[in-house]
């Protein structure tokens, strides 16, 4: 029986043409403020019905090209497989940018090896598109990453007074209580902040230096899958407070001295336990 290839540039072409459709699909279907289909876990958590047409686009795809693949995605959890590898899609990273009619939103495709989770997983090739922009990010494992076909290569980070840091807030109500009070913390020690929205493509601004570094506490896998190998294949780093991988924690993302920099900083503005 032949076996679908485990290629990382040939498994990033499919993420990339899987990413484009989905997004084909996104463009031609604008919902307004009042598109929210459903709430998750607040009532700031929304859903509109075309989160759900694309991941449904994505696994009918998925499933039609590699059939023997996992896949993981936010609006319809885990279907196992066999291959070994599963997809980690976001259907629509950056949703209430979406809603809102705001240019920063992006449909995010991965396959990975192992676990689908950061510390356990074994990233091989991803495609962050930005949907309204028309940007679209690519990377393999061991072949590096690109903008729009253009090969990204990181350049050392500025020290962090001078450092533009992006970050994100959860959806659960304490927990964006706290992460507001360690942006507030944090705001004295840097350039600026910025919260655009969609943590896929705040990776991939980080991999474009667009960004000089991001931090977010509580991302979930399919949040990080294609645009963390974005930021390592481009040559940066993405760890957690400790410098070991993410995991359930807080995620750090930039030039590896920025990073380090920045995970000091956090840790003594507690963010560690927010
Ligand atoms: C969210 C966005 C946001 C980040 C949240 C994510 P969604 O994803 O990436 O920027 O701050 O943590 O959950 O719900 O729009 O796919
Ligand atoms: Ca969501
Ligand atoms: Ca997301
Ligand atoms: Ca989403």
């Amino acid at each position: 029986a032949s076996h679908p290839t485990d290629d990382p540039l040939a498994l990033m072409a499919l993420c990339e043409e899987l990413a484009r459709a989905a997004g084909e699909h996104v463009r031609e279907r604008t919902v307004d403020r009042g598109g929210v289909a459903r709430t998750k876990s607040s009532a700031v958590d929304v859903v509109t019905a075309v989160d759900t047409e694309s991941e449904a686009l994505l696994r009918e795809r998925i499933a039609r090209a590699r059939p023997d693949d996992a896949v993981l995605g936010e609006e319809e959890g885990g279907t196992a497989g066999t291959s070994g590898l599963t997809w980690v899609v976001d259907p629509i990273d950056g949703t209430v940018n979406f809603l809102y009619g705001i240019p920063s939103y992006a449909v995010s495709v991965a396959v990975v090896r192992g676990e689908p989770r950061p510390g356990e997983w074994t990233q091989i090739a991803g495609c962050v598109h930005s949907v309204a922009v028309g940007s679209t990010w690519t990377a393999a494992r061991g072949y590096g990453a690109w903008r729009d076909g253009e090969r990204l290569a990181l350049r050392e980070g500025p020290p962090l007074a001078e450092a533009l840091v992006g970050t994100g807030f959860s959806y659960t109500a304490d927990k964006r209580g706290r992460q507001g009070e360690v942006v507030a913390r944090m705001l004295p020690h840097v350039r600026d902040i910025r919260r655009i929205g969609a943590a896929a493509i705040d990776l991939c601004l980080v991999a474009d230096g667009r960004l000089d570094a991001y931090y977010e506490h509580g991302l979930n896998p399919w949040d990080v899958a294609a645009g963390s190998l974005v930021v390592t294949e481009a040559g940066g780093v993405v760890e957690g407070l400790d410098g070991g991988p993410p995991a359930h924690g807080t995620t750090v993302a930039g030039a590896a001295e920025l990073v380090r920099e920045l995970a000091a900083l956090l840790r003594t503005l507690d963010a560690a336990d927010v």
